[in-house]
């Protein structure tokens, strides 16, 4: 069954958990939503994880399109969102509309996310209105780090936190269907959990979210640059790939691979009459 921005809105009603991970390309999507993963965020945070870059600021609507519609083949039940990368929103309402719809018309995303809080908010209700759903981000939001001086934890003290509180009910009530809190004390993503109608979906957040989101490099062990405090690694696949790439050097170099059952025969006849 395809979840939809209303299993969300079932899930905060029925208590149920969500859970979400990042994917950005066919094959990978596959896999999770084969897993049952409900959805599935086409994070910018492929900029780090994908292209290499040191953060999300140089990703592109392009980039967007072209890895959403690689996991919206993937996916055939997870809900998938597609993340607006910087500047494809803050600059004004018209590049927001414009920018969403490509990225559901392009990059066939079930709904967009964007980072932000009260400032957004003319954004979010006039995608919202277009028939785009949209996810909110807030705590820390990748996209303001120059802002922010570096990747910090968010709403530590009272005047933060209280902000963090108001902005997540202005973008709820701005009709985002779902809010990612990043980096924010638990105590504070609980009371926010309580406070809103709609699902938090945390990373670094606590427990007290209605539902959680990894990036899934990170989860998986395949990302060494660094890795926050918040990750857990449910498997070590970056150590077994590297294992099973060194076998396949060593294979090549011996000339143990590839063996007969690995090639294609012809028959000598042919062989023999060539010259
Ligand atoms: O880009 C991303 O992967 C994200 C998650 C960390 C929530 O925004």
């Amino acid at each position: 069954m395809k979840h939809t921005v209303a299993t969300f809105q079932k899930a905060k009603q029925d208590g149920q958990k969500l859970s979400m991970l990042t994917a950005y390309d066919y094959s990978t999507a596959k896999l999770e939503d084969e897993a049952g993963i409900h959805g599935i965020l086409v994070g910018d945070s492929l900029g780090n994880v994908i292209l290499g870059y040191e953060d999300t600021i140089s990703v592109t609507m392009e980039d967007m399109i072209h890895h959403g519609a690689a996991v919206a083949r993937g996916a055939k039940n997870a809900l998938v969102v597609v993340d607006m990368p910087f500047m494809s929103y803050q600059s004004s309402v018209y590049d927001a509309v414009y920018n969403a719809g490509r990225l559901m018309k392009e990059g066939r995303a079930n709904a967009v996310k964007l980072e932000g809080g009260k400032e957004v908010v003319p954004q979010i209700q006039s995608i919202v209105r277009a028939g785009i759903p949209v996810m909110g981000h807030l705590g820390l939001t990748p996209q303001s780090v120059n802002a922010f001086g570096g990747y910090k934890v968010q709403g530590k003290d009272r005047e933060t936190a209280q902000k963090l509180l108001k902005d997540a009910k202005a973008v709820a009530e701005a009709g985002a269907f779902a809010i990612v809190l990043e980096c924010v004390p638990a105590a504070l993503a609980a009371k926010i959990t309580e406070a809103i109608p709609v699902p938090t979906i945390g990373i670094g957040a606590g427990a007290g979210c209605d539902g959680q989101i990894l990036v899934y490099q990170d989860m998986l062990g395949m990302f060494s640059d660094y890795t926050p405090k918040f990750v857990k690694r449910f498997a070590n696949i970056g150590e077994a790939m590297k294992d099973a790439f060194s076998a396949y050097i060593a294979e090549v170099e011996t000339g143990t691979f590839p063996a007969t059952e690995h090639g294609y025969g012809i028959s000598n006849d042919v062989i023999d009459k060539l010259y």
